[in-house]
């Protein structure tokens, strides 16, 4: 027990699962110590000298003394490499089968070994293993040096081999991502655990590991950017070092990226290009993210804490009392009866379908949280039937893992067994007919309260990974990509008419196919705050656009001036959510007095009014990877000050916004990319590259347009119209808006508008001719 574990336990110690947690603490020490295959002896091994290669499509094979490795560039140019003869499949991020092999890519002999020329990238396989990625103009974007293995040399059944893979990035180069990273959006040099993790309680930007981790870095240098994903599931780190210029010396340090698996494949894709067209690439590879339905673009109101049906209503009355939209109402635990999952609390909550009924005619939608953990009842259906169907995950002598979640006892639905995801998303049955409309994806880390060690399953408890078989060290994961999948391909069998909102607090490479996610419990406090915008821009770069935090923080009260800040904030993201700790204060915005409300109320109108903006950037993200919010860079990687700046993000192509993330703040200093921007508080023009001070009192959040810009928005009867801000004379502009289907699968309809200067006027024309059709509003003091 190391002393954050004894803090723990004491703080357990009084609650009702307190006793419990301290005995499956104890039992899932026990369970492993007799059940986890020991490491035996092993050896070393690196790939060691080239004998020969055979070109095949996309790339070709080299055989080296003692491993092989598969190079192959795929149709659309990511690159894949496999040691030791692992293939692409199987793989849980990949959304189908991998991507045909470019044929036009073969691998040829080079000077100092073989190459791969293709269009975007030229692979360099040297003689002992070690392998370049150039730009077609030859500039190095990565350097993969030779792995090195681990081998069990014991008896057979050991554990497969453990593996480092080092690799050179430019000295210039910054990395991102790695899942949700609360240190970010550029990573800090320093060491991130690949293990998704409950951090309990709440978090802070020193806190790491969280909720979802992906081997998915993200580097961004002058030479290019590049995705690199090592596709193993099993736990492992990944440490990163910044490099150094030698000032023109020719001396450059390159920066340093090291991953360290505990087993798995050792295979990982290379995906070169702007930004725009890696994170294309990598949404073709492993799923476009879901297309949310309209309603979930508009503010959601959660609590842990909600004590009757009454209490939500007067909770959506009092919202439409002071004159504040809402979209949506959150059901935390507690209006499960006794907290197991799939059932109502007969007295709190006798009728939700009455409620659900009465909201939607307010226009409010009810979304549920579902946890994964079963209370171990005898007599309970849903326990009952789990496990006769053998749903449940077991340990190594065939029992059903125990564990200790809201309900008490808890046993854990096997979701890397297809039978068990039918099985569950058969579930959602209930909830449908309850008349939900969404749902919360929580506690899937999978978490199991533990009083010291890890908080979730024993390492050697069993899976099924699709049959194959293996343990929790393998599938822990993706457990909660398979909890998502099964959600959702439920839903999809019991309402096929409509498009499922789900959102997940854990998750993996591959989870935007089937939704979201939202911090998790970030501290309440002004690092928490900016914990939550680097967590957004960091899920976005690995493929997950739709997120946003607990607004005000999850645990504590805010001071009025961060629940504010933080409401701003929450207000320009794509999950737009309220929500906080059964023993935190309330969220409401009448919570923290007229001044506070009153900015909260605009903050909340001009969500409204930009929401047919946010619908079209939901569709270009369905359509293209590209995340609603994005790192200032995106258009720009070669402004190194921008890798820096994790203050301000792009909201799509036409706006930036500069959330207050300090206490105290009435202005702010925004650093510009390139182009000309409008302030849109004053009309003011200003030119990028470089700094300008905005005025931030306590009801502004600075937000600049892009010249050139055509958006839509909503007018003030609601119907869409353009917002224009003019291009610079002599130059044009643009836009696109989406549409079409609020809540089914319709085909989206794009309409594309282009703006310029005729005659010292501002004109906007449809691309392809014919009536605009909306109404037209020029910003900005050029006009
Ligand atoms: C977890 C979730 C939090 C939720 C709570 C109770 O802490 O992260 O959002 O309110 O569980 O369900």
């Amino acid at each position: 027990m190391d002393a954050r574990d004894l803090l723990r336990s004491v703080r357990m110690a009084g609650s009702a699962n307190g006793w419990r947690a301290t005995r499956a603490a104890w039992r899932r020490q026990r369970t492993d110590a007799r059940d986890l295959p020991r490491r035996g002896p092993e050896r070393a091994r690196v790939p060691g000298t080239a004998l020969g290669a055979e070109p095949m499509p996309g790339g070709g094979v080299v055989r080296f003394a003692r491993s092989r490795l598969q190079v192959r560039v795929a149709v659309g140019g990511a690159v894949f490499c496999g040691w030791d003869g692992a293939a692409p499949e199987p793989s849980y991020a990949l959304a189908g089968a991998a991507p045909e092999a470019d044929g036009r890519a073969v691998l040829e002999p080079d000077k100092d070994g073989w190459r791969v020329v293709s269009e975007r990238v030229t692979v360099l396989v040297s003689r002992h293993g070690a392998v370049e990625f150039r730009t077609p103009g030859g500039l190095l974007l990565r350097r993969e040096l030779p792995p090195r293995w681990w081998d069990a040399t014991g008896p057979a059944g050991a554990p497969g081999a453990r593996w480092v893979q080092r690799a050179q990035t430019p000295a210039d180069a910054r990395v991102f991502g790695l899942g949700g990273r609360a240190a970010g959006p550029r990573l800090p040099e320093g060491t991130y655990r690949l293990w998704n993790t409950d951090p309990g309680g709440s978090f802070r930007p020193g806190d790491d590991p969280l909720y979802i981790t992906m081997p998915v870095q993200f580097v961004v240098a002058d030479a290019g950017c590049h995705l690199v994903f090592h596709d193993s599931t099993w736990d492992g780190q990944v440490t990163l070092r910044d490099g150094e210029e030698g000032a023109g010396s020719g001396h450059d340090r390159p920066g340093g990226s090291e991953v360290r698996m505990e087993g798995g494949p050792l295979r990982y894709w290379v995906i070169p290009g702007n930004p725009a067209r890696v994170l294309g690439t990598w949404t073709a590879l492993t799923g476009r993210p879901a297309l949310p339905p309209r309603w979930a673009l508009g503010h959601h109101h959660s609590r842990w804490g909600f004590d009757t049906q009454s209490e939500v209503r007067r909770v959506a009355a009092a919202y439409r009392e002071h004159r504040l939209p809402l979209s949506v109402i959150h059901l935390d635990i507690d209006h499960f009866d006794g907290h197991r999952i799939f059932t109502a609390d007969p007295e709190r909550f006798p009728d939700l379908p009455g409620l659900s009924r009465e909201l939607a005619e307010q226009g409010v939608r009810l979304v549920s949280i579902v946890d994964p953990a079963v209370k171990a009842e005898p007599g309970l259906d849903l326990y009952e039937s789990g496990r006769a169907g053998g749903m449940f995950v077991r340990d190594g002598r065939g029992r059903e893992v125990r564990g200790v979640v809201w309900p008490g006892d808890s046993v854990f639905p096997d979701f890397t067994d297809p039978a068990v995801r039918s099985w569950w998303g058969g579930l959602y049955r209930e909830r449908l007919d309850r008349g939900f409309a969404g749902f919360w994806h929580d506690m899937n880390e999978p978490v199991s309260f533990a009083s010291f060690g890890e908080p979730t399953l024993p390492r050697s408890a069993r899976h099924s990974l699709e049959g194959r078989g293996g343990d929790h060290r393998e599938a822990h994961n993706v457990y909660a990509l398979g909890m998502a999948r099964a959600g959702w391909d439920g839903l999809r069998r019991l309402r096929p008419e409509q498009r499922p909102f789900l959102f997940s607090r854990s998750g993996w490479a591959g989870m935007q196919r089937y939704g979201g996610t939202w911090s998790g419990d970030v501290a309440t406090a002004w690092e928490g705050l900016r914990a939550s915008l680097a967590l957004v821009l960091g899920l976005g770069l690995c493929g997950v656009p739709y997120s946003g935090p607990d607004v005000g923080g999850f645990t504590g009260t805010p001071e009025p001036e961060l629940y504010l800040r933080w409401f701003q904030l929450g207000s320009y993201l794509p999950l737009f959510r309220t929500h906080s700790a059964i023993d935190g204060g309330r969220r409401e915005p009448w919570q923290f007095g007229p001044e506070v409300l009153g900015h909260a109320r605009e903050a909340l109108e001009t969500r409204m009014r930009l929401l047919p903006y946010l619908e079209t950037l939901a569709h270009i993200a369905r359509g293209t990877g590209a995340p609603y919010v994005r790192p200032l860079w995106w258009t720009a990687p070669a402004d190194r000050a921008l890798r820096e700046c994790g203050d301000a993000f792009l909201l799509g192509d036409a706006l930036l916004v500069a959330p207050v993330l300090e206490p105290g703040a009435v202005s702010k200093t925004v650093r510009l990319p390139r182009g000309a921007w409008y302030d849109t508080a004053t009309g003011r023009l200003h030119r990028g590259p470089g700094q300008v001070l905005l005025d931030a009192p306590l009801g502004r959040v600075p937000v600049l347009a892009r010249a050139g810009s055509v958006l839509p928005v909503a007018g003030a009867d609601g119907s869409v119209e353009l917002e224009v801000w003019p291009p610079l004379e002599g130059r044009s502009g643009s836009g696109v808006v989406f549409g079409g289907d609020p809540e089914g699968w319709g085909a989206p309809v794009m309409e594309r508008f282009t703006t310029r200067w005729a005659d010292g006027e501002v004109v906007v024309e449809r691309e392809g001719g014919g009536e605009v059709g909306y109404a037209v509003r020029v910003r900005g003091s050029a006009s």
